[in-house]
């Protein structure tokens, strides 16, 4: 057997999967076939979540079901919102998301359960129910009471009305949504990765998103989108920005919402997303952001090579909606739970453990001395 390492796992493929295709050769990406652009600009969050979960488009009587059973499945039990509410206000949502979805997994009728129609009833479950969680903290930490699901407005509309009592002009929610369909999914990603090697060893789909949550924080992951806003802070100004970010390049530093292990020459979600941060910025009347976006692009480019990510532009365009810095992650979850759970389901259909193998450098073999002669 081979004892050479591959650090990373990069280049390995461990598995076949029919949910996307990240393509770098092409800068392209696709959802169960269909070109990720073309379903930002086509359909909406809700289409995109069912075409992720069952692998086609919904016909309209289809997508009215789902969105139904979406709507239906928003409310959290008063426990677990009283639990939210208590959690400690200086706490990352993240952990706090990663929790009430652990919570969540408590209460559910079909935990023990992981035939694919039970584990597809969960995922509804945990989609429809993660956004009120993120936003009963949001609130919660600000000291503000809880607003109810609305079962009349979409799933973004709804966010955002239980985030700030309000839906934006219509143009700032597709910007939304746009972000949320481009968060869904990205084939073995660490998160998904996780998640599939806890369901390998047959254990539940709250578990396995609970893991799934605690990859995606960290910021070579989805908390690179936190990072960027951090870092746009930092720079506080356009004019500051070169300086800057030569300064970060000199000092070897790594620079947040650039560079990607699959793709070498560009993430194909960053031109859509940029278009709608690009309106974003317009609509809020904001010239700062997108001086400051174009100014570290150009010189990661010109001096590195490295093209942003897809956290590049989501993380100013989630601030200029007036969402705080560490709720960018939580959304993140949010949308990624559709891609999780399509991968949890397709794993279980055809599962083998994963249990990769080490290369031992340790101690070599020695024997146990007794405790006056060690
Ligand atoms: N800023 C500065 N340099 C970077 C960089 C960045 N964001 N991303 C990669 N590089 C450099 C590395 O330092 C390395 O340089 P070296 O060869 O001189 O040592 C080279 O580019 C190759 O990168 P490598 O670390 O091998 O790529 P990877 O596949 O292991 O890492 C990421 C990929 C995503 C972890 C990495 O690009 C990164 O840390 N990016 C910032 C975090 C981020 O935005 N994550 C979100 C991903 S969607």
């Amino acid at each position: 057997m081979s004892e050479e390492v591959k650090k990373g796992l990069m280049g390995i493929v461990v598995d076949e999967t029919t949910i996307s295709q990240v393509m770098p050769e092409i800068n392209s990406l696709t959802y169960r076939g269909y070109k990720v652009q073309d379903l930002c600009e086509k359909c909406s969050f809700e289409e995109v979540a069912y075409l992720v979960l069952n692998g086609e488009l919904p016909k309209s009587k289809e997508l009215k079901k789902f969105i139904t059973e979406e709507r239906k499945n928003r409310g959290l039990s008063k426990q677990i919102l009283s639990d939210i509410k208590n959690m400690p206000k200086k706490a990352h949502p993240m952990d706090v998301v990663r929790t009430a979805v652990s919570l969540m997994g408590l209460e559910d009728k079909d935990t023990k359960n992981n035939s694919p129609k039970a584990n597809m009833k969960k995922a509804m479950r945990i989609f429809a129910q993660t956004p009120t969680a993120v936003a009963a903290y949001f609130r919660a930490r600000k000291g503000k009471k809880f607003i109810q699901p609305n079962k009349k407005l979409s799933y973004s509309e709804n966010f955002f009305n239980m985030m700030f009592g309000k839906v934006p002009n219509k143009e700032i929610v597709k910007a939304f949504d746009v972000s949320m369909i481009l968060y869904a999914e990205h084939s073995f990603n660490v998160s998904t990765f996780t998640a599939r090697t806890i369901t390998s060893s047959l254990s539940d789909i709250h578990g396995a998103i609970t893991g799934a949550i605690a990859s995606l924080k960290g910021p070579l992951h989805g908390g690179a989108n936190e990072a960027v806003m951090y870092m746009f802070k930092q720079i506080k100004k356009p004019e500051k920005a070169e300086k800057w970010i030569n300064n970060a390049l000199d000092k070897k530093k790594v620079v947040m919402g650039f560079g990607h292990r699959v793709y070498r020459s560009g993430d194909s979600r960053v031109p859509t997303m940029k278009k709608y941060f690009l309106r974003v910025a317009e609509l809020k009347k904001n010239t700062a952001y997108p001086k400051m976006y174009k100014i570290l692009e150009k010189i990661m480019l010109q001096r590195k090579n490295i093209h942003p990510n897809v956290d590049y532009p989501c993380g100013p365009t989630y601030h200029l909606m007036g969402i705080d810095t560490d709720f960018f992650t939580p959304i993140f979850v949010m949308a990624r739970i559709t891609g999780w759970s399509a991968h949890i389901i397709e794993q279980h259909a055809a599962n083998k453990l994963i249990r990769p193998l080490s290369k031992y450098k340790g101690s070599e073999h020695r024997e146990v001395l007794s405790l006056n002669i060690r």
